[in-house]
């Protein structure tokens, strides 16, 4: 039935949770998974100090381009263990924008994501990427809750 997964990864547990279930769901209907990681540039902006302290823009970035290979190499390896057929997409700008944007133009048919991600907030029902994403998108979401 889905042909397209897509996963969205900010490298937390619960994104890699979301990942073991999209290899095995795209296991069952024949799918290939596209990984997606969401560099949030603009969150690092309204950072205190961010413009004044040299050098502290290029090691958060570096910081977010390790974070970014470290998911991407996890899922890479989950869906070659299942031997399923993977792609990787590394987006700048504001997470569920691209998360959005980039399912559509891709022709995904279904994406799945955690409930909470790295601030992981337990109080909260959904984090904001998650119901930016559940709210706007155009394509059916799957929410893999913690297991807390
Ligand atoms: N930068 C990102 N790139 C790709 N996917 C992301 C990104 N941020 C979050 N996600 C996806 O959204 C899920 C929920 O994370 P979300 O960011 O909404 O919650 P949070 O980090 O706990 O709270 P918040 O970011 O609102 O403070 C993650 O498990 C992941 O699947
Ligand atoms: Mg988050």
């Amino acid at each position: 039935m889905f042909k397209k997964i897509m996963i969205a990864t900010d490298g937390s547990e619960m994104s890699m949770l979301a990942a073991v279930l999209a290899v095995g769901l795209a296991k069952i209907s024949g799918a290939t998974v596209t990984a997606i990681y969401v560099l949030d540039v603009h969150r690092l902006a309204q950072l205190p100090g961010y413009t004044e302290f040299p050098g502290l823009n290029d090691r958060l970035m570096k910081l977010m381009f390790t974070e970014s290979n470290e998911a991407m190499s996890e899922i890479a390896e989950i869906a070659q263990d299942a031997g399923i057929s993977y792609e990787k997409v590394v987006a700048e700008g504001n997470p569920s924008d691209e998360i959005l944007r980039r399912s559509q133009e891709l022709g995904m048919d279904l994406l799945v994501m955690g409930s909470i991600g790295r601030s992981g907030l337990n109080k909260f029902l959904l984090g904001s990427v998650a119901e930016k994403v559940v709210r706007h998108s155009k394509i059916p979401v799957l929410i893999v809750p913690g297991t807390k």
